[in-house]
């Protein structure tokens, strides 16, 4: 199949198969007492003795708290995404195969946000926003710089995103609301990396050291700063833990170990296809964000 086929395939499903978050999400369906927000390996303080320490409740609440950081994240890039996107698509002709795509992509990504605000409202949970300095640093990445590393910080935190959901609703015991949502989100966010990979083909297959390197980095940093927004003090005071303060900092050195282990597979895979790791990168994966490389 050409490239332009390829992506007229995932312009017509997209088409003809809409997913839509108000019909596709059973919103009304109450959560169970035995039923889960994460499964206990994406908790922060999975592996740590204070783990265990908790009650049902303290690790439920962790749990529905530490949830809402991830959708809240996801969301907060979708919009910056979106920002992109829309100024992306102001240099494409309208009879473009990239531009008849990115405005489906656009599509699904406002309902992305929407549907991951309504669930934060669902699960009761206030978002901890970004400080002001992650939002320079966000509002600068999507205006100023090269549209192909725009592109690769999109995929990053779309491979991350897709990792992480399908560890969560493949566990047993989710509660369905959260289990459809990270379906929907899966089954979309496929189309989407696919394209980002398929275009960003033309940029990897003919870059050197340079650009590898370059390309290795910003892959790394996005997830850096992402994964930052998941572990947060005010969490365990919410839910009733003592000395969040010092919890706070277990968890956090906790969190990245269990990261980097259970998050990083598919990206990591990734670099590896666009030759990115090697004796510039590969030590600042391993320091960052422990991954096994
Ligand atoms: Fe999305
Ligand atoms: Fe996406």
């Amino acid at each position: 199949m050409t490239y332009e086929e390829q992506i007229e395939r995932l312009i017509s499903i997209s088409k003809k198969k809409p997913l839509l978050p108000e019909s596709f999400v059973p919103w009304d369906v109450p959560v169970l007492q035995s039923e889960s927000f994460l499964p206990d390996e994406l908790i922060s303080l999975h592996g740590l003795p204070e783990f265990d320490q908790l009650t049902p409740y303290q690790k439920r609440e962790v749990s529905r708290h530490e949830l809402v950081q991830v959708m809240y994240s996801y969301a907060w890039s979708e919009s910056l995404l979106c920002l992109f996107l829309n100024r992306y698509i102001l240099s494409l002709k309208t009879r473009q195969v990239e531009y008849r795509f990115l405005i489906r992509e656009l599509i699904e990504e406002f309902r992305h946000q929407e549907m991951f605000a309504q669930a934060i409202e669902k699960l009761e949970g206030t978002a901890l926003t970004p400080g002001r300095l992650q939002k320079i640093i966000a509002k600068f990445t999507v205006s100023m710089l090269p549209h192909d590393i725009t592109f690769m910080c999109c995929l990053a935190i779309e491979m991350l995103a897709d990792r992480y959901g399908d560890i969560v609703r493949k566990s047993p015991n989710i509660y369905p609301v959260v289990k459809k949502l990270l379906d929907l989100h899966g089954i979309e966010e496929a189309r989407h990396i696919l394209y980002t990979k398929l275009m960003l083909e033309k940029y990897t297959s003919k870059a050197g050291f340079i650009k590898r390197t370059v390309y290795s980095y910003t892959i790394l940093l996005n997830i850096y700063f992402f994964r930052s927004f998941y572990v947060k003090e005010q969490i365990y005071q919410w839910s009733g833990i003592q000395n969040s303060r010092s919890i706070y900092k277990k968890a956090s050195r906790n969190y990245k170990k269990n990261f980097g282990h259970s998050c990083l597979e598919d990206i990591i895979g990734f670099v590896t296809e666009i030759k990115g790791f090697n004796w510039a990168t590969r030590w600042a994966w391993r320091v960052f964000l422990k991954a096994s490389i």
